[in-house]
């Protein structure tokens, strides 16, 4: 059984204070021990104080970046020895937003995702397709494309230590939530994809959904046998929403008989 993971993405948003506001509140809205692993991803800025207020916590610490060297003249970067000083326990890597924004290849996303583990950090290794791939029957061949150079790195065992989120580019922040349907079809297909490389370790890797998550549509996509968490943008940027994400996400197992 995959323990489900939800994570909230901040993007670029969110100064110190509004962070630790943020983490105030919702502490005191989510039930403890929770069922599922919650994680937030601030921005830089923000790791060290949130680390700190989440501390003894039963919610985790998220970086949305990492560069993979262990040091050295990279202005402007940190690494994942860095991450782990000030907490971080996951890292979000190969975000669309850094893919077509900024360039980055999956080579890259795969060096990134290596140094994560060898620090000890769970990477969150995202894929996901354009809406013009999409409607011109590519999806798979990307996605494949994509998992295969960004995972290419990582050891044939650590497998079970990734976590993978399928973000289609076009339901990011456009309102436009991909169908449980149609979700699971790609979320399938990956599972297929880390068996051929992980083997057995396949069944153990969580894959999150992310891509206009909200609750009233996380339920519906958490009912599905190969979707095990939300990476959730807009909607997790009220501490209210994202509570109630995370509490719609548990799946009732039928009333005891
Ligand atoms: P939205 O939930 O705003 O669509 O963003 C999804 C996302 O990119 C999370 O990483």
């Amino acid at each position: 059984m995959r323990r489900p993971i939800l994570a909230a993405n901040w993007k670029m948003q969110m100064g110190v204070a509004e962070a630790i506001a943020y983490a105030d509140r919702f502490l005191g809205l989510i039930a403890e021990p929770t069922a599922v692993d919650v994680i937030l991803a601030p921005p830089a800025t923000a790791l060290d104080a949130l680390g700190q207020r989440l501390a003894q916590s039963p919610v985790a610490l998220a970086a949305q970046n990492v560069h993979p060297a262990a040091g050295g003249a990279f202005t402007g970067e940190l690494s994942a020895g860095m991450l782990s000083e000030v907490g971080c326990r996951y890292a979000i890597v190969g975000h669309s937003e850094r893919r077509t924004l900024l360039g980055e290849t999956s080579e890259f996303v795969g060096a990134k995702a290596r140094a994560l583990l060898e620090a000890g950090i769970t990477p969150i290794v995202c894929c996901g397709e354009t809406d013009d791939e999409r409607e011109s029957g590519r999806t798979f061949d990307v996605i494949s494309e994509q998992l295969e150079i960004s995972l290419g790195e990582i050891p044939a065992d650590r497998g079970a230590d990734l976590v993978v989120a399928y973000e289609p580019i076009w339901a990011i922040g456009t309102g436009k939530t991909a169908t449980p349907e149609t979700a699971q079809e790609v979320h399938a297909m990956i599972r297929e994809r880390l068996r051929d490389r992980f083997g057995d370790a396949a069944a153990e890797i969580r894959i999150q959904y992310g891509g206009s998550v909200k609750p009233d549509n996380v339920a519906a996509l958490m009912s599905q046998t190969d979707i095990d968490g939300a990476l959730v943008g807009g909607a997790s940027l009220d501490p209210e929403s994202f509570a109630e994400i995370v509490r719609l996400s548990v799946i009732p197992t039928g009333d005891p008989q």
